[in-house]
């Protein structure tokens, strides 16, 4: 028998660069002739900071300087909510606006693009991700950048040949571009089979700009073959959904930029800007299915999954939900620690979809007391080191989370009812259902549309839109002051001299006219009954509509001519612009002729008695909820007042009657009317 045992440990590099290592046992044989080997094999995966150390190491040894990544939030750049690729933060350097300290640069840049929010769930989308970034700045082009690409993928990722195909340009003669045969041929010089290169059009090939204007060119990006669906043959369709996964814009050749009116103009030297999404890498590397397989969110999706079934005994979420979960809840806690406040516009509209899509998922799942802050503490201490903002801002984000998620949870509770009610009737929910829900209920139309997806059920959209587009008209009208604004361009107005107001001390006044135009821009002293105009004088009673009270009405007199005045605008430069109809008279008014200028004094008083009643809310505000309370916006018209406040929590009833009573007591207090004027 033999004695000999030993064990010994090798690594091997297996074909897509895993790390498989193999055990050998040389086991005790019967057989005196033959040794038995048995190789236990276990599989050791590329980490993400592995590959992020292999990107860089690469790029720094061909001479790219490494440079500090950016927050996720732009600098100085109105056009983008979110920083959305590596070149975001350094497209001044493309257009020769800003010298860069290197022309070879290279960095790791979180990204967050939210164009692709619907197809999150799926194998490799995602709202967050690491971009992995090398750029020439009107230093090397085509042939280097390709030839560094190839050699990176597969000397240093050591993925196989075989498996990595290219898309290039196939050329746009509206852009005045032709197909990129270079780019073709430097991949063929750099090693890649001519029938693994795939010609694109601008939809798939032409990359930028970031957001409307800006630096953009022809791209080449590579696929790996996952070997799953339809084989690419030359000329045929080139699967991009199943069998070919992009892992790297290799270059967007930096040629043009892109003009407000739409056109392009040449940019003034050539460059290179490539990316690649590190989550997206690590998956194909690892072999995994998609990119919740790999170290940088699996840990997540398992404390989600295991956090439902401590509880429930079963997960009760799809693998879609959970992955919407994990992506979201690692996006809002990045966006959050930024400083962003959920909101409905802009950038804080982002984080406001995310949670409230999260809500959904566990509620529509009837999983209500599912414990967000477990996870989203999970995520903070996981990315820490990724993050530095993560820790300090563990508390903001887990409270603005919270804030969120509760104001939000009271809509759906709602909603849900309603929409359960509807489904356990029908199976279609009908525009005016869903216009109710939105415009009464204050339910997002997506989730709605999320709901009838996940029940099986329809949303007549054509007539929610139909709804929704007639309530905005309705809106418009009703709403004077807004349409007179867009009709008019007041700036033009700053021709004449600021207007004199008097309208604190008097009701009525003398004026002289400067200037009036008839139907917008025709100025005549012949003026018809009903014709719309625009009175300048040199001084006025009337005030104009500004810092949330309307505008005072009132008339313009002179003899018997008489206009009313329905509306009062102020320009930058403080011109009167009085918006009038003629009612009567014989329409004869000369420029420097002199007009009575009255207002209506009843209308006046009651704006006056809501304005002032917008400072006693204020201060009433104040007393109850505390000294944060400050003004956002208000509205101050003749029999409704609106008064916008920071307030986070939701005002029951019975803070309702306080202010209520608090107001009103003021009022009763019979405070004496003074006024008095006082510098700015
Ligand atoms: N800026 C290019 C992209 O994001 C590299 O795909």
């Amino acid at each position: 028998m033999l004695k000999i045992k030993r064990t010994s440990l090798i690594k091997v590099l297996f074909s897509n660069c895993l790390v498989l290592y193999v055990e050998i046992h040389a086991l005790p044989c019967y057989n005196n002739t033959k040794y038995v080997f048995r190789g236990v094999i276990t599989m050791s995966a590329i980490t993400a900071k592995e590959i992020r150390d292999k990107f860089l190491n690469f790029f720094q040894k061909k001479d790219h300087l490494l440079i500090e990544n950016a927050s996720i939030i732009p600098k100085n750049d109105p056009t983008l909510l979110f920083i959305n690729s590596g070149m975001a933060p350094i497209k001044r350097f493309f257009t020769g606006e800003e010298r860069p300290k290197s022309p070879r640069l290279c960095n790791i840049q979180p990204c967050i693009r939210t164009i692709d929010i619907d197809e999150i769930g799926d194998k490799h989308h995602l709202t967050s991700f690491q971009m992995l970034g090398s750029w020439s700045i009107n230093d090397y082009f085509k042939e280097k950048a390709i030839a560094l690409a190839y050699e990176f993928l597969t000397d240093y990722l050591k993925i196989p040949k075989d498996k990595l195909y290219a898309t290039v340009f196939s050329g746009d003669s509206d852009m005045g571009l032709d197909e990129d045969i270079e780019a073709k041929e430097y991949w063929e010089k750099a090693g890649m089979p001519k029938e693994h290169i795939v010609s694109c059009g601008k939809d798939d090939n032409f990359w930028g700009p970031t957001s409307e204007t800006g630096p953009c060119g022809p791209c080449t990006e590579v696929f790996y073959d996952t070997g799953k669906g339809k084989e690419y043959v030359l000329g045929g369709e080139f699967d991009t959904k199943e069998r070919y996964i992009e892992i790297w814009n290799a270059g967007v050749f930096m040629q043009l930029n892109k003009n407000s009116d739409g056109t392009y103009s040449r940019l003034e030297f050539t460059s290179v800007d490539t990316g690649a999404g590190l989550e997206r890498l690590a998956m194909v590397l690892n072999g995994y299915e998609s990119v919740y397989e790999t170290d940088m969110l699996a840990p997540i999706k398992e404390k989600i999954e295991n956090s439902i079934q401590e509880k429930k005994g079963e997960i009760g979420l799809s693998q879609r939900q959970i992955r919407i979960l994990t992506d979201h809840l690692r996006t809002i806690s990045l966006i959050l620690s930024e400083k962003v406040k959920p909101s409905n516009e802009g950038r804080g509209y982002i984080p406001r979809k995310l949670i409230r899509k999260c809500i959904m998922i566990v509620m529509t799942s009837r999983l209500n007391d599912f414990n967000f802050d477990e996870i989203i503490e999970f995520v903070v201490d996981k990315y820490s080191e990724l993050y530095p903002n993560f820790k300090e801002c563990k508390k903001l984000i887990l409270s603005e989370f919270a804030k969120e998620s509760c104001q939000f949870k009271k809509v759906l509770e709602k909603g849900l009812e309603i929409l359960n009610e509807i489904k356990s009737k029908t199976s279609k929910i009908s525009g005016e259902q869903a216009f109710e829900l939105v415009t009464t209920y204050g339910v997002p139309f997506d989730i709605i549309m999320d709901y009838a997806s996940n029940s099986g059920m329809k949303v007549d959209e054509g007539e929610f839109k139909d709804k929704l587009e007639r309530h905005k008209e309705i809106s418009k009208k009703s709403d004077v002051n807004s349409q007179n604004e867009k009709n008019i361009d007041l700036e033009k107005f700053n021709i004449f001299p600021p207007t004199i107001f008097k309208g604190y001390e008097d009701n009525e006044t003398k004026a002289s006219i400067l200037n009036i135009l008839v139907n917008g821009d025709k100025q005549t002293d012949n003026l018809k009954i009903g014709d719309k105009l625009a009175v300048i004088l040199d001084c006025t009673c009337m005030y104009a509509e500004s810092g949330g009270q309307v505008a005072d009405e009132g008339f313009i007199i002179n003899g018997e001519n008489k206009i009313r005045i329905y509306d009062v605008k102020k320009t930058k430069k403080d011109v009167f612009v009085h918006l009038g109809i003629l009612e009567s008279g014989d329409g004869n008014l000369k420029l420097k002729e002199k007009v009575l200028v009255k207002i209506d004094t009843e209308r006046r008083k009651m704006l006056a008695n809501n304005h002032s009643a917008v400072h006693l809310l204020q201060s009433a505000l104040r007393e109850i909820f505390g000294k944060d309370i400050h003004q956002c916006g208000s509205k101050v018209e003749q029999k409704i007042l609106r008064f916008d406040f920071n307030y986070d929590k939701n005002i029951e009833e019975n803070d309702l009657f306080r202010i209520e009573k608090t107001v009103n007591a003021y009022i009763r207090e019979n405070i004496e009317q003074k006024t008095e004027i006082k510098s700015l």
